[in-house]
Order: structure tokens, then C-alpha cells, then sequence
């Protein structure tokens, strides 16, 4: 996939990327979502978060973790004192996947190929960003960042090495707390704003 020469200046260089991100038909995501959905957040941001994809809302608005999802993000954060204009947050693929269900479009999970051709707008982001640190949110970014399976389960709440020497925190989706019983709700979303904590340091 084309890659425009990229301004130095790193601003410039991620509203390239978007733009291009935006066209991508490396894998055939893109030709049936609206939009690309590009990270956003300040450049230089000492934390970056990434997520498995935009959803439904996402693609319609352009924006990352705006729905449901998102909206669980949000509290969390906010519970974390973690202000969302101060971390950059992206996902590992760029365009909604989702199959159609009458008038619905239904969440699918991204393929492996299907994350690995897009693994390239991921790696300009951490090359324009350089964030101090990442937290991978499910298994489809964890894998992404750490270039490997990764067993969330087993992995979460601690740091790992990421593929370009990165500090790589694992923990879970938001949405598989939305999809947790609702009596274990409570406890798996304490434990996930346990894991979020360890990245507190890298917020203001
Ligand atoms: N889920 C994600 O992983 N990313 C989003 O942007 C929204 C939902």
C-alpha cells in the first residue's frame, strides 16, 4: 500500500497517514466500511492505547472507541484520572469488519491476515508518536504489538517487550467485559482497572 513521503514534521506525517490509511485496500476490509478510523491524540503522547478495531459507531464518525466500548473506556479512565486528550488511541486495524444481519452490522473479528496487512499504519504510528509506553487491549492488538499469540488471560497485567522495544501492557478488550456475566461484571472490571493502574505513571 502506497506510502506518501512523510513530513518531518510528525503532525503533518500522521494526518498523511490517515489520509492514506484512508484508501488502503490491502486486505478487503476497507472497500466495505466507511471510513478508515485512524488513531487520535497528541503526537508526542507518553501513552498510546490500541484496541482490536472500530465498531459500528466508530466507522461512522471517524473516531476511535466512541461506542460501547468506548463508552466503558471512558469510564474507566475517568475512574483512573487519566484525561483521554492526553493519550493517544488507536486501534490494530484501521476499518470496521462486521458482517450484515438484516439492517444490522454485526462485529467480526478481524482475520489474522487481515491484521497483519494492516500492521503497517500501527508501526507508523509508534514510529511518529514514540510513546513511552502501550497498552494492548485484547488479543488482537496485544498480538500486533508483541508480534507473537498472545493468551490475554494468561499474560495480562504485566508488561512485555514489544516488537520495536516497546513497554507493551496486556490486558483485556472492553468489550469482553461488556460480554462478561452480569455477576461477574463487577469483579472483571475492577480487575481490568487494576491492570490500566500500571500505566498510570506514563498519564500527566
Ligand atoms: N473496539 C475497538 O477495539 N476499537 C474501537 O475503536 C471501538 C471498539
Amino acid at each position: 500500500v502506497p506510502v506518501p513521503a512523510l513530513s518531518s514534521d510528525p503532525t503533518q506525517a500522521l494526518a498523511q497517514l490517515r489520509l492514506a490509511s484512508n484508501r488502503c485496500r490491502a486486505c478487503p476490509i476497507g472497500a466495505h466500511a466507511t471510513q478508515s478510523v485512524f488513531g487520535e491524540g497528541p503526537v508526542r503522547a507518553a501513552l498510546m492505547v490500541v484496541g482490536e478495531q472500530p465498531g459500528d459507531q466508530e466507522d461512522l464518525r471517524g473516531r476511535p472507541f466512541v461506542g460501547p466500548a468506548g463508552q466503558l473506556f471512558e469510564r474507566g479512565i475517568a475512574e483512573l484520572g487519566w484525561p483521554r486528550a492526553e493519550i493517544y488511541v488507536t486501534n490494530a486495524v484501521k476499518h470496521f469488519k462486521y458482517e450484515l444481519r438484516g439492517q444490522r452490522r454485526i462485529h467480526k473479528t478481524p482475520s489474522q491476515q487481515e491484521a497483519a496487512a494492516c500492521l503497517q499504519w500501527l508501526e507508523h504510528e509508534l514510529a511518529q508518536v514514540q510513546p513511552r509506553a502501550v497498552v494492548a487491549l485484547g488479543a488482537t492488538a496485544a498480538r500486533a504489538l508483541l508480534g507473537r499469540p498472545v493468551a490475554v488471560m494468561r499474560e495480562r497485567g504485566r508488561w512485555h517487550t514489544g516488537v520495536g522495544g516497546e513497554q507493551v501492557l496486556v490486558t483485556l478488550h472492553p468489550s469482553a467485559l461488556l460480554r462478561a456475566d452480569p455477576a461477574d461484571h463487577e469483579a472483571a472490571y475492577a480487575a481490568w482497572l487494576k491492570d490500566l493502574a500500571l500505566a498510570s505513571e506514563f498519564v500527566t
